[in-house]
Parts: structure tokens; sequence; C-alpha cells
């Protein structure tokens, strides 16, 4: 990875109903940050964009630290034009509340009925503004069910955001959150990759062979 500047997201947004409280996601941001630590360690010039992680950024990289969704793809939009290769590993809220009260949201009585509109897909937005020789990668977190298996839903996902690679997770019974490892499954054009259990900065060495393979086609 020497000589390539990589942009990775990790964690999980969170999406303010008041200053107290949010809508958030189980995402620890391990897997991303093994990937920005791998890389690092590999050459590369890292810009991590970091949302609540719940482990410690690695040494050697550039961060940028958000919290919500907006904030990511504020900080992703600004990062990603000089970026080689684009992982969007963090976890985003695909929904977050219409208004966030400026103020705690008092006990009423009443339970409050919360409205949602949808985030900006960022994955989507930066696959439609690749450069020339760039690689936009995203993850999917799928569990499988009765429309089609963990595979299908990443092939669909792969096609309908339009990036380069999909990092494919099977999430079914806590396989993959805040565990120090995980297997997944790298979709791309070229074919699919699998790798076996194993932990994540082995993982993170897996994905970034398998994408400078890709690279090399
Ligand atoms: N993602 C993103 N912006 C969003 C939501 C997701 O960039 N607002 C990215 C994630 O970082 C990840 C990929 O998209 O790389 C995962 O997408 P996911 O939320 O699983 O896809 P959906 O299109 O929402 O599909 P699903 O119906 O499975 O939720």
């Amino acid at each position: 990875l020497q000589g390539l500047h990589v942009v990775v997201s990790a964690g999980g947004t969170r999406e303010y109903l008041d200053p107290v409280r949010f809508l958030g996601n189980r995402s620890s941001g391990k897997q991303g940050v093994a990937l920005a630590q791998r890389a690092a360690a590999r050459g590369a010039h890292v810009t991590l964009v970091a949302a609540n992680l719940e482990v410690p950024i690695p040494v050697g990289v550039d961060v940028v630290r958000v919290e919500t969704s907006e904030q990511m793809l504020v900080a992703m939009s600004d990062a990603a034009p000089t970026g080689d290769i684009v992982v969007m590993a963090a976890a985003v809220a695909d929904y977050a509340p219409v208004a966030s009260a400026p103020e705690k949201i008092k006990k009423s009585g009443v339970a409050p009925i919360v409205e949602l509109r949808e985030t900006t897909d960022i994955l989507a937005h930066l696959s439609a503004r690749r450069r020339p020789g760039q690689t936009v990668v995203g993850f999917a977190a799928e569990t499988g069910d009765a429309t089609g298996t963990v595979l299908e839903h990443g092939l669909a996902k792969l096609a309908r955001k339009g990036c380069d690679a999909l990092v494919v997770n099977d999430v079914r019974g806590d396989r993959a959150f805040g565990s120090d490892d995980n297997e997944v499954t790298i979709v791309s054009a070229s074919g699919q990759i699998h790798v076996s259990r194993r932990p994540k900065d082995q993982i993170a060495d897996a994905i970034w062979d398998a994408l400078l393979a890709q690279r090399q086609q």
C-alpha cells in the first residue's frame, strides 16, 4: 500500500433526538480501525473518519472525528477526492430524526412519536463521484432472509450502491458485533473471495490484498 492514500470510515453514527439521546447502532469500529491500522503499517497514508469508536485510534493515521451521518458525509466528501482507495466500513444510520430538539426533551406523560427521514447514502454518493483509478469499497451486514441468502443480498447491494467491491459480513447471531474476529466474503466484478474466521487485523490484510489484486487487473 506504499504510496497510496486510503480513506477509511469506522464506527457507528449517532442521530440525535436531543442533546442527550440518540439513535445509534452496535458497531464497535474494530474492523474499520483494523483496516486503517494495517494500511498504515503497510505504508499507506491513511485518513480515518472515526464515528464514536469503542476502540483506541491507531497511531500513524490522520483522524477526523464525527458523530452523525451528516458529519460523516461532509468528512468523507472532503477526504475522498484524494483517496486511491475509499472504504466505508462505518455503520451509518439509514434514518435520522427529522427534528433534533435543542434542549432535553422532558417526560410529559405522552410517549412521543419520532418522525424519521432517510439519510444520504454516503457510499452511493462517493461511488457516483469516483474518479478514474479510484477504488470505492462498501461493507454489508447481512443476516439473510426469506428473499435471499447473505451472499445474494451482498451481490444485489454491490449493484445498487455502484461501488467496486463489497465486504459482506454474516451478522447472524452476534457473529461480528464487538467481536475480535470476523468472517467475510469480498464480492466484486472479478468474483468472490471468502475469508474464513480469523482476527480482524488478519481480515484487514486479506481485504487489502484482495483490493490491491483487483486494482492490478
Ligand atoms: N452506508 C452509507 N450511508 C448510509 C448507509 C449506509 O454510506 N446512509 C454504507 C455503509 O457504510 C456500508 C454500506 O453502505 O458500507 C452498508 O449499507 P447498508 O445500510 O447495509 O445498505 P442498505 O442499502 O441500507 O441495505 P439494507 O436494506 O440491507 O439496509
